[in-house]
């Protein structure tokens, strides 16, 4: 009864089947969930703890660099469909359903800090004055939405509100998170009853039946098929996350652990993993060797997996070895730059690429960033070039030159690095760089060039399990 109730109220109050979201929490994921479902119709409004993100927003800017998320933001605000909110209670008023994006960073023993979470649902509780389906889009280990709920009704208890609880994980990659949002493959939601999956159902009927004009325009979006719509319990929902991440790592170290037996054994990885990830039972990707996987979501979902696996008395130390392989990608090229380059120690090395992967300005646990900070520690001297990371570099690594172009890394450079694989790098003048070095030498710690090319313009070229 519940169930039509809501669902009528949007169908009839707005013939555009309009739903009012509150978004808590202006990162990442919570800005490109908040454009994008601003994008298909709804009514959204933002809030974050943090002012000055609040106010880049408000004064039409975006405090990250997302391709295509200015432009969502813009044509939003346009058509009204999005606003910003500093005072929380205000945020959760608006919204009959609100999205849970506050972060969920690691604690020192791995472990998920949850406080923010728990924060959003005092705040809930407290101030909501009318029914709320209450979703979890942070990633968060299992057995949070039970205590969500509990949170809910503690706080809550002196008021008479119904708190619907659900989980929607997202899967959204940095660079392309707006696309994966409108183009996804699949749709979780875990959820306790009918209502809660009818009302995110409603949420998510444009991307469901694809009724909207994508923004992206990849090439892909034509064909694009209809995403699954999966139900599942909400502890089902939380596991799929965390074991979708750790799964993505696991192919990577194992990439990664066959690149060094094939450079032992004179094999050449690329194309060992080309032809292993065409059995559909595999698939090609995340099979890419080189400086190992880094960003705020990888690293610390497997993190946080091994933890949730540990203190419920499983036995994950298969991903810990994941873990491990992972660490220890960083020595291994510094053990490639000194083989060829010997003594570290006052050597100039130009480094391309600081941003964890190409197309994001983020810098949280790069491997470019530990690879800068290693050479450091080994006296080097470095001198970076990134075309969106540069800024938040500076900020974390003053002691390192910024220079302004690749070419300008390589200048008077003893070897030159490759850290990210940016797109913008494959275009390069090579012969130039080539012609500026000091030495010619190129350490490819992403196997993005190739050898032979490189070879031939002259450069000495090493990468991770291909024959030098
Ligand atoms: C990831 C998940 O892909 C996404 O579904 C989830 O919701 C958030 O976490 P993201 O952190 O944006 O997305 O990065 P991703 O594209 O997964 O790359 C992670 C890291 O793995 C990067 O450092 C990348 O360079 C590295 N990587 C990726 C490899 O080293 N080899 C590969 O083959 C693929």
């Amino acid at each position: 009864m519940r169930q039509s109730a809501w669902v009528l109220t949007h169908v009839f109050y707005d013939l555009e089947l309009r739903v009012k979201i509150s978004v808590i929490g202006a990162g990442y994921v919570g800005l490109v969930t908040g454009a994008c479902l601003a994008e298909i119709g709804h009514e959204v409004v933002c809030t974050d703890n943090d002012p000055a993100k609040l106010k880049i927003l408000e004064s039409g800017g975006v405090p990250i660099y997302e391709p295509g998320l200015d432009k969502l933001l813009a044509k939003a605000r346009k058509k009204n469909l999005i606003r910003y909110c500093s005072n929380t209670a205000e945020a959760v008023a608006a919204g009959d359903a609100i999205f849970i994006c506050v972060g969920t960073p690691p604690l020192p023993d791995g472990a998920t800090d949850l406080s923010a979470i728990d924060h959003v649902a005092r705040t809930i509780a407290t101030e909501a004055r009318s029914p709320k389906l209450v979703v979890e889009k942070s990633t968060v280990p299992a057995r949070t939405g039970q205590e969500l709920k509990r949170a809910l009704s503690v706080y809550g208890r002196k008021s008479s509100v119904t708190f619907r609880v659900a989980s929607n994980p997202e899967f959204l990659r940095e660079g392309t998170a707006i696309e994966d949002f409108l183009h996804p493959d699949r749709i979780v939601v875990g959820v306790e009853d009918d209502t809660a999956e009818a009302q995110l159902r409603e949420i998510y009927r444009p991307v469901l039946e694809r009724k909207f004009n994508c923004p992206v325009h990849s090439p892909a979006c034509p064909e694009a098929p209809a995403p699954a719509w999966l139900v599942t319990t909400i502890n089902s929902a939380e596991l799929i996350k965390h074991a979708s991440n750790s799964f993505l790592a696991l192919k990577i170290s194992y990439a990664n652990m066959v690149a060094d037996l094939a450079e032992r054994l004179g094999a050449d990885i690329e194309e060992v993993m080309k032809a292993v990830g065409m059995d559909p039972r595999i698939g090609k990707h995340f099979l890419n060797a080189g400086l190992g996987f880094g960003g705020f979501c990888l690293p610390k979902d497997l993190q946080a997996f091994v933890h949730l696996a540990k203190s419920s008395g499983a036995d994950f130390t298969m991903l810990e070895e994941a873990e491990k392989i992972n660490r220890k990608r960083i020595e291994r090229f510094v053990e490639k730059i000194r083989k060829a380059v010997w003594v570290l120690r006052d050597k100039q090395l130009g480094v391309l690429g600081l941003a964890f992967k190409p197309n994001t300005d983020d810098i949280r646990f790069a491997p470019a960033m530990d690879l800068v900070r290693s050479l450091l520690a080994e006296g080097a001297r470095v001198r970076a070039y990134d075309p969106e990371a540069m800024e938040k570099a500076r900020t974390v690594v003053p002691q390192i030159e910024y220079a302004k172009s690749a070419y300008e890394a390589a200048q008077d450079s003893e070897a030159l690095l490759i850290a990210t694989e940016w797109e913008e790098f494959r275009k390069l003048d090579w012969e130039r760089i080539r012609d500026a070095m000091a030495h010619p030498l190129i350490l490819d710690g992403r196997n993005f060039l190739s050898p032979q090319k490189m070879r031939e313009l002259g450069f000495e070229y090493h990468c991770f399990g291909r024959p030098d």
